[in-house]
């Protein structure tokens, strides 16, 4: 089990925030909240950023990031090459998010995901595992990509 989280979020997303950040706590896992905490209208991709610099400094690091829908943050965070975020809104997502793509940030939407379904799709991100194999030529032809 991952024993360090970074998390950012924008004003959409504080509520789903606060509710994970007590949940990770609760099992013993050390978070680093780099979000906003108020309600007040932020950027979103000031925070992707934030985060994006934190998990590209760290090889084993693993993010959460949220907005409204979680699709701002997705796409904006996935410009940073060696980022594999997903957007997931499901636990078979989270699970194949991380099996497949070697995601390493988990990316929601504060607005589509109630505060268990996200702590579910959280737990199965978690305890994924990459598969290798094939998909690492994948996942190696991704930064390819990058210019
Ligand atoms: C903010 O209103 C909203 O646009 C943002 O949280 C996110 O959903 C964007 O993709």
């Amino acid at each position: 089990m991952v024993k360090k989280i970074y998390i950012a979020n924008d004003h959409a997303a504080v509520d789903l925030k606060n509710i994970l950040v007590d949940y990770l706590k609760s099992k013993g896992i050390e978070v680093i909240n780099l979000g906003t905490d108020t309600k007040d209208s932020v950027h979103y991709p000031e925070y992707a950023k934030k985060l994006a610099q934190k998990i590209l400094s760290d090889e084993e690091a693993l993010g959460i990031l949220m907005c409204g829908t979680g699709i701002g943050m997705s796409i904006s965070i996935n410009r940073y090459k060696g980022i594999r975020a997903a957007l997931c809104y499901n636990e078979y997502t989270a699970k194949m998010a991380r099996a497949h793509n070697n995601a390493n940030v988990l990316v929601m939407g504060g607005r589509v995901v109630g505060p268990e379904l996200a702590k579910s799709i959280v737990d199965t991100f978690l305890d994924g595992e990459f598969e290798g194999g094939r998909h690492q030529i994948r996942i190696d032809m991704i930064d390819e990509l990058v210019e």
